[in-house]
């Protein structure tokens, strides 16, 4: 996803208590800079923030923090969140490869929502589930690697299964079609989309022990 610039993005982002101007100085820190002992979940590829802002209103309980790679995406959730008051939530403008530099062994669990599927073959290693991602995701763990992920792509459904499995990750849920169960799910802007489009939305829950 990527948008037109905002004009200001930058000066809007930096204005912001929701953005983290400087998030490898917080490495190792994130529970003192939420003042709290609350477990940390991370959204990666969070685009303008619904996933992310939804969940952080229905769970007090829990901090969220949300990692998008374009400025121009991550300024429009950072427009919804500065119209809020949420204690628990931060953002982050940086690559998912990158998030050993930010993060020690601190999070609780990532999600992963409708993920760039990449469908070409030579592009395959780019996908957010690929080995390399789950390799720099163990590093910052707190305790067992903890991944939930949605998607309407069956392709990178597929390979984000086998991705996990090979990787040694169990499954503790996989669901074909999310939206024909009662179970709770925060929309995200994509689900919503390809929802309506009529495309299933599939899900699944895995961890790997330590
Ligand atoms: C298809 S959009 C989905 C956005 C949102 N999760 C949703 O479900 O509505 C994927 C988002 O992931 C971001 N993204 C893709 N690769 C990324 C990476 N390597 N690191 C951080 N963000 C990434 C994109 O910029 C884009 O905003």
């Amino acid at each position: 996803m990527r948008l037109r610039n905002v004009k200001n993005a930058t000066e809007i982002l930096n204005d912001s208590a929701y953005f983290a101007k400087e998030p490898s100085d917080i490495k190792g820190k994130w529970n003192e800079e939420f003042g709290d002992d609350q477990p940390i979940m991370l959204e990666i590829g969070m685009g303008k923030g619904d996933f992310l802002i939804g969940m952080a209103e229905a769970h007090p309980e829990w901090n969220f923090i949300g990692i998008e790679k374009y400025e121009s995406v991550l300024v429009r959730a950072v427009q919804k969140l500065d119209e809020l008051e949420l204690k628990n939530v931060r953002v982050i403008n940086i690559d998912a490869i990158d998030v050993h530099n930010i993060f020690d062994a601190e999070i609780d669990t990532i999600y992963l929502n409708f993920s760039d599927p990449w469908p070409k073959k030579r592009h395959y290693k780019r996908r957010l589930t690929y080995r390399d991602f789950l390799i720099e995701y163990d590093k910052i763990f707190k305790d067992n690697s903890k991944v939930e992920m949605k998607t309407d792509n069956d392709s990178l459904f597929e390979s984000t299964l086998i991705s996990l499995n090979d990787y040694g990750y169990k499954f503790d849920e996989v669901i074909l079609d999310l939206w024909s169960t009662d179970k709770p799910n925060v929309k995200t802007e994509y689900e919503i989309k390809f929802s309506s489009k009529g495309y299933k939305i599939k899900y699944v829950r895995a961890h790997k022990n330590k």
